[in-house]
């Protein structure tokens, strides 16, 4: 233990981030910056071939601050799984998808843990980074890994979620706390030791089982403000209220009050996926996670609340969705990102489509999707607006002329209120 902490001191140990997307990335440059020597191991040729090169595929990650690092010999990258024989210190940010029946997939830990025992050797710090249920670490990884090695003595077993918000300016890894939990106080004590050499505040908690369920209890919190607020939609529609109007009326409260806003539905890798995590763990020690379930029924159902409204509105001008061309403004799951995992813009796409519309999309952060069974290029974002029946505002990017498209669009279905900055309610505009 005490050799492992003077190399983590002195920047001499050897670092390996296994699985380097948006997460592992971030966490590569922080380390290499730091000044420890950091090899990115993926089993994806292009992303290793692209960092190995010196060029970032993440947006928040600048290639000027990756080309430096590769250049001086702080990263390199490989397909190789013998890069962990290396290694002293491994984090593991592999994903944690949900497979076809909406249950954990924790198959992508489990060959990763396979692949570190095959190199282990004594004095490593192992930490798991992906979002998964509580016991993950303790139960799937910790057997694994202690075949030969004393937990505590020779192999240091961490778990520390990631809080990665991409495209958020303000916060990135350095300045966002990261809470650590240990297998052992040994173990917390190592993971603290690198850690703190890259984030200014680390949280430590008990128990790794404790910080498997800190991170499901934040996107939980998310998932279900957000439904409440979804739901809220709803409800003030029928009640010919702007849900917008009172959420922002009621985030005036200083106290007690924080502002969630509706859509057209949940996206991204994290919080339409990690609650049923939690829920899915409870299932199986016979409770029902209601809260979670509820929230991810209405989040669900908006996509198609969406399409009900596209409808009606091309109803009150004596148009059927069947025939009608409808663009799509915005294909990623949140604004200026091109990330599109679990947007809900494909569910829209797919639902507009079963209905008989004729889908186009413009996004100008996204040239060309190919997912989800939609295969399409982006209109030009410079073209007009003005042969669509509708245009559906699915994802509210900063750099879209929404002032054109107000003057050119027949119809526009904001599912965003972006119209409320350039220029409000007008006779071709519908919100949620
Ligand atoms: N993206 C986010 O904003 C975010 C935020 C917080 C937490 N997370 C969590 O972090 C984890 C990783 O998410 P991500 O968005 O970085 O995923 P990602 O898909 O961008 O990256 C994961 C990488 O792991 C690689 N990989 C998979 N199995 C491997 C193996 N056995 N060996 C080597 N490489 C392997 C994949 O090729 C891929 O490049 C997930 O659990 C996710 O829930 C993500």
């Amino acid at each position: 233990m005490k050799a492992l902490e003077e190399k983590i001191a002195d920047r001499s140990a050897e670092i390996v981030v296994i699985g380097i997307g948006y997460v592992g990335l971030p966490l590569v440059v922080e380390l290499a910056k730091a000044g420890f020597h950091v090899t990115g191991y993926d089993k994806d040729p292009r992303k290793v071939a692209a960092l190995s090169g010196g060029t970032s595929y993440i947006e928040d990650i600048p290639t000027d601050v990756v080309q430096p690092l590769v250049a001086g010999g702080k990263i390199s990258a490989s397909t190789d799984p013998a890069v962990l024989g290396r290694a002293d210190c491994v984090i593991v940010c592999v994903p944690t998808p949900l497979n076809k029946t909406k249950e954990p997939d924790i198959s992508y830990i489990v060959s990763a843990t396979e692949e570190i025992v095959a190199h282990q050797h004594p004095g490593m710090l192992i930490v798991l980074e992906s979002t998964t249920y509580p016991g993950t670490t303790r139960e799937v990884m910790v057997p694994k890994l202690t075949q030969g090695f004393a937990l505590g003595e020779q192999v240091f077993v961490c778990f520390s979620p990631e809080r990665v918000d991409p495209g958020n300016k303000r916060y990135g890894t350095r300045n966002t706390p990261k809470v650590l939990g240990g297998s052992t106080p040994a173990c917390i004590v190592v993971g603290q030791a690198l850690y703190s050499q890259i984030i200014d505040t680390v949280v430590p908690v008990s128990s790794t089982d404790t910080a498997e369920m800190v991170k499901l209890l934040e996107n939980t919190f998310r998932a279900v403000n957000i439904g409440l607020v979804n739901e809220t939609a709803q409800i003030a529609r029928r009640l010919g209220i702007d849900v917008f109007e009172v959420v922002r009326a009621a985030s005036t409260k200083p106290f007690g009050f924080m502002p969630f806003y509706p859509g057209p539905g949940l996206g991204g890798h994290c919080i339409p996926i990690d609650p049923l995590y939690l829920s899915w763990k409870l299932r199986e020690l016979k409770f029902q996670a209601k809260f979670i379930e509820l929230a991810d029924q209405v989040n669900s159902t908006m996509p198609s609340y969406v399409v009900g409204i596209v409808t009606d509105a091309l109803n009150d001008r004596e148009r059927s969705v069947k025939g009608s061309r409808v663009l799509i403004s915005g294909v990623a799951y949140k604004k200026n990102i091109t990330d599109m995992r679990e947007s809900p813009a494909f569910d829209v796409i797919a639902e507009l489509e079963r209905r008989g519309a004729k889908v186009e999309y413009m996004d100008p952060w996204v040239p060309e999707v190919d997912e989800h069974g939609v295969r399409m290029k982006s209109v030009d974002p410079a073209a007009s607006f003005a042969p669509y029946d509708v245009v559906v505002i699915v994802t509210d990017h900063d750099d879209v002329d929404y002032a054109r498209m107000r003057r050119e669009a027949r119809l526009i279905v904001d599912s965003r209120d972006v119209m409320r900055k350039h220029g409000g309610a007008g006779h071709n505009i519908v919100g949620l």
